[in-house]
């Protein structure tokens, strides 16, 4: 089993570099399948997500070359089954994605249950009642779902809470029905949108994305397209946070700021300086950390996915500070890591009361979830002494070249195996 070893204390310094966004990606490559010509995405993240899903759509029928790193030619002409049985699509969140494009196309799919991060119950309920606002009835069979239409016809569909998840799905399927179709209360994030510009760019008709009303006019056919992905803005935001808790300087390349807004009004507010420029974020921390209250919204507030990571930077800031989480239930099994390391933190209900404390300090912890292990790698870089972090696989789900790009910041971070590597790093840094 792979972990982290950091030796913390260096403020990290310097540039790096954003790849593309994950979750743009995962919806990206399941539309992808959608027309039976070739279709080129650039800017794909080099992360175990979006491989998982590559193998699963070659493994029904997808030729899929990766030309590069961060391309891929992807052609869905010879698609054999509907049926997607590929045991590892099971642990991404996001094999949803392939029933709306599967049902989209060939108006039928059997996926699997979807696994993801346990970060609460995830029901899938608003995905299916849409499928089913479009005419197609769905049912569970041996551990899939199947969804399946003589034809979708378009339908006027509100989502009583907002999902990502159900908008893009609902989106897919809702390119290739007959008719027209409008989605209220739909989800604003940058990679919804992001995937109603690739869907509009194979010739969909898709508009109003990134507003709460979407209209989808349905078409007969996608075609060939080229696009490149949005950058990750959690992976932005992460590094951010890590400059914060760091007390470090750090240039975020390669980023939309304005998707980064909620994430720099509350590192500006805990007293750290960010300047924007065109495509690049820069965040300066000097002194101790200030602390402020944060709740999680859907887009444009504050991200879910950045809860972990703010949570540590207050864990290290003066005064008490409020972290409410209003989306998933389950995403506070980071704190008892933290306490750990010396934060002082009380869990009540679905918010953290964070005591902030003036230094954490290294000690063995687990990875709980995708984004809450890259918060306790946060927490061990800001730490004193050295920090292992335990079940990285989650990590490694959703951040390219994590440890590299870390370490090209001066971070003192290494991926080990084994006592003897992890005996030879303490050697090395002392
Ligand atoms: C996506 C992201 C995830 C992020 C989340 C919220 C991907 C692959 N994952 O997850 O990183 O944390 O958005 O920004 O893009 N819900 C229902 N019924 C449903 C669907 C959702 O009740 O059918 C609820 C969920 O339990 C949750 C809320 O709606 O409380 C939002 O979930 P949703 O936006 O759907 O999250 P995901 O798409 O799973």
């Amino acid at each position: 089993m792979e972990q982290y070893i950091i030796k913390g204390g260096n403020p990290l310094v310097g540039e790096v570099e954003i790849g593309g966004a994950k979750n743009a990606a995962l919806g990206i490559l399941a539309a992808a399948i959608m027309t039976d010509d070739t279709v080129r995405i650039d800017n794909l993240p080099d992360v175990q997500d979006v491989n998982v899903l590559l193998e699963a759509i070659s493994k029904i029928g997808a030729k899929v070359d990766r030309i590069s790193r961060t391309s891929a030619l992807i052609n869905g002409s010879n698609i054999g089954q509907v049926s997607v049985d590929y045991e590892y699509i099971k642990k991404i969140r996001a094999s949803y994605y392939l029933l709306g494009a599967l049902l989209g196309k060939y108006k039928k799919a059997e996926v699997p249950l979807p696994g993801g991060c346990n970060i609460g119950s995830r029901p899938i309920d608003l995905h299916l009642k849409g499928f089913k606002a479009l005419g197609a009835t769905t049912r569970i069979a041996n551990g899939s779902i199947i969804a399946e239409a003589a034809q979708l016809r378009g339908n006027h569909i509100y989502l009583d809470t907002v999902s990502v998840g159900a908008t893009i799905n609902i989106m897919m399927a809702a390119s290739m029905a007959e008719g027209r179709t409008v989605i209220e209360n739909a989800a604003k994030e940058p990679h919804v949108v992001d995937v109603a510009n690739f869907l509009n760019s194979m010739g969909a008709n898709i508009k109003g994305a990134g507003t709460d009303v979407i209209r989808i006019r349905g078409v007969e056919r996608l075609h060939a397209t080229e696009y490149s992905i949005i950058p990750d803005q959690i992976e932005a935001g992460t590094f951010m946070f890590a400059a914060a808790a760091t007390r470090g300087d750090v240039i975020v390349k390669n980023v939309i700021p304005k998707h980064l807004e909620a994430t720099s009004v509350k590192l500006m507010e805990i007293g750290c300086q960010v300047e924007e420029f065109d495509d690049v974020v820069r965040v300066v921390a000097t002194g101790r950390l200030n602390n402020t209250n944060v709740k999680t919204l859907p887009y444009p507030g504050y991200p879910t996915d950045m809860q972990p990571q703010i949570g540590v930077a207050l864990a290290l800031a003066n005064g008490t500070s409020l972290v409410t989480e209003s989306i998933f239930e389950n995403r506070f099994k980071y704190v008892d890591e933290l306490v750990r390391m010396g934060a002082n933190i009380k869990v009540e209900g679905n918010t953290a009361v964070i005591y902030g404390c003036e230094k954490l300090t290294g000690a063995r912890v687990s990875a709980p979830d995708l984004r809450a292990g890259a918060a306790l790698v946060i927490a061990g870089l800001a730490a004193e002494g050295i920090t292992i972090v335990d079940d990285i696989v989650y990590i490694q789900r959703g951040y390219e070249c994590f440890e590299e790009k870390l370490r090209g910041l001066g971070a003192e971070i290494e991926r080990v195996s084994s006592e003897k590597e992890i005996q030879k790093f303490k050697l090395r840094v002392g």
